[in-house]
């Protein structure tokens, strides 16, 4: 066939999909269903920008897919647009960091003073482009708005985050504040006393969505982004019961619908049902758990790297009858700080080691339960939560 023939062809196939970008996770609506107290909190808070008064820092927390980022920088996006309309005689700019790139005190603070001067400071030491900045912030009196999202991702977040609280102590004109978003239900509590009630002057939660406001949040996309008629009122309820299943997180639940809507495609059926919702799940799930793995610290891959290879060759600590094994964290710890020397690293204290055990079980990647208090303290038991051969697969290309 004629390759001009073939584009036209492509381009007028026949697709479930209206506007396939609406339905993708990076697609952020103008409104956010069931969000609307989360955006008075960050309303209340932020508005006094407007008038001249710094406002205080907050710490946003809640799960994966329960519309932080987007919800944040809806809410920034539309409050510069007020002080443009408006004529507002305080300037203020936001600054949005996604701390999984920048990652550092460094990286973060330069990512502030790009934001603040033409030329970039890259390769100034870290104290000059603070000082660059507390200046410049005096010069202007200028509120600098920083959301630092997965806050938690920055390696030195104690050192990180005072040093911008501290900014304010240092100046009367002009102010910083700190927007921390995170998903880690431990980040807080690491922090030191100072840091953690420095940042963490207001907080707010995100709680999950339940099915019938991933419902909602459904629809919502599928009126915009699908053809009409194609996607069913079962097929959409149970997108809505596994993600909040799941973790009552929007994404995942997007994510279902763009699958679902993909394989529709391919089979020429072009309707979505329960049947293609249920074939996406197995898609999805193995999409999310790549993506989760992958982005977890090196430390905890690791972790997660030392039970699925103690699995995977069948060196468990004990055989259940029921149901096939445990693994104890001590062995399990063993097993961690032999597979860290090879990677000529420094292993963690059992303490920290137990913490993560505890992270990769939040993330539902392990399953662990304690055992009564023994001698030499608790034992955790072990098990594999989802299929060990996909982790190696994931770990040893990544680590
Ligand atoms: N209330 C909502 N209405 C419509 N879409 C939503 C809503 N909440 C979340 N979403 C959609 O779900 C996706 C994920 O949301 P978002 O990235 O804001 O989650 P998050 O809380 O930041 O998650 P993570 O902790 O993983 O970063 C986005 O595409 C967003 O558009
Ligand atoms: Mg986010």
């Amino acid at each position: 066939m004629d390759i001009k023939d073939m584009f036209r062809k492509e381009i007028n196939k026949k697709s479930v999909f209206k506007n396939k970008d609406l339905i993708s996770p990076h697609f952020v609506p103008d409104t956010l269903p069931f969000r609307e107290n989360q955006i008075q909190d960050i309303i209340t808070n932020l508005a006094p920008a407007l008038q001249g008064i710094m406002p205080t820092n907050l710490f946003i927390y809640g799960k994966t897919g329960t519309g932080k980022t987007s919800t944040i920088n809806k809410v920034l996006e539309k409050m510069i647009e007020i002080q443009k309309e408006s004529n507002i005689q305080q300037r203020i700019l936001t600054v949005y960091i996604n701390c999984r790139t920048y990652n550092s005190k460094y990286k973060v603070l330069l990512k502030i003073s790009d934001n603040l001067f033409p030329k970039s400071y890259f390769g100034y030491s870290a104290s000059f482009i603070y000082d660059c900045i507390v200046k410049e912030l005096v010069k202007k009196k200028v509120f600098v708005l920083v959301v630092l999202d997965e806050i938690d991702l920055i390696k030195d977040a104690n050192d990180a985050i005072y040093s911008l609280v501290r900014i304010n102590d240092e100046i009367k004109e002009g102010a910083i504040t700190i927007i921390g978003v995170s998903n880690n239900v431990l980040f807080k509590d690491q922090l030191d006393t100072r840091t953690k009630s420095g940042l963490c002057k207001k907080e707010l939660v995100f709680p999950p969505y339940n099915a019938q406001e991933l419902r909602e949040i459904l629809l919502q996309r599928v009126n915009i982004g699908f053809q009409d008629d194609c996607v069913g009122d079962g097929a959409l309820a149970l997108a809505s019961a596994y993600a909040a299943q799941e973790s009552g997180d929007a994404r995942t639940a997007l994510l279902l619908l763009e699958s679902a809507g993909e394989i529709a495609d391919k089979k020429q059926t072009y309707k979505i049902t329960e049947e293609e919702i249920t074939e996406a799940k197995k898609n999805v799930e193995e999409e999310l758990i790549v993506d989760m793995i992958s982005t977890l610290p090196d430390q905890i891959k690791i972790v997660l790297f030392s039970v699925a290879t103690m699995v995977k060759s069948n060196r468990f600590s004990t055989h259940l009858l029921d149901d096939g094994y445990v693994i104890y964290s001590g062995d399990a710890y063993v097993e961690y700080v032999k597979q860290i020397k090879q990677l000529s690293k420094q292993p963690v204290t059992m303490k920290w080691f137990k913490e993560y055990l505890e992270e990769l079980t939040t993330y539902g990647l392990l399953i662990t339960t304690t055992s009564g208090k023994g001698v030499r303290g608790s034992t955790t038991l072990i098990k594999m939560a989802i299929d060990t051969n996909t982790v190696l697969k994931v770990l040893e290309t990544s680590l």
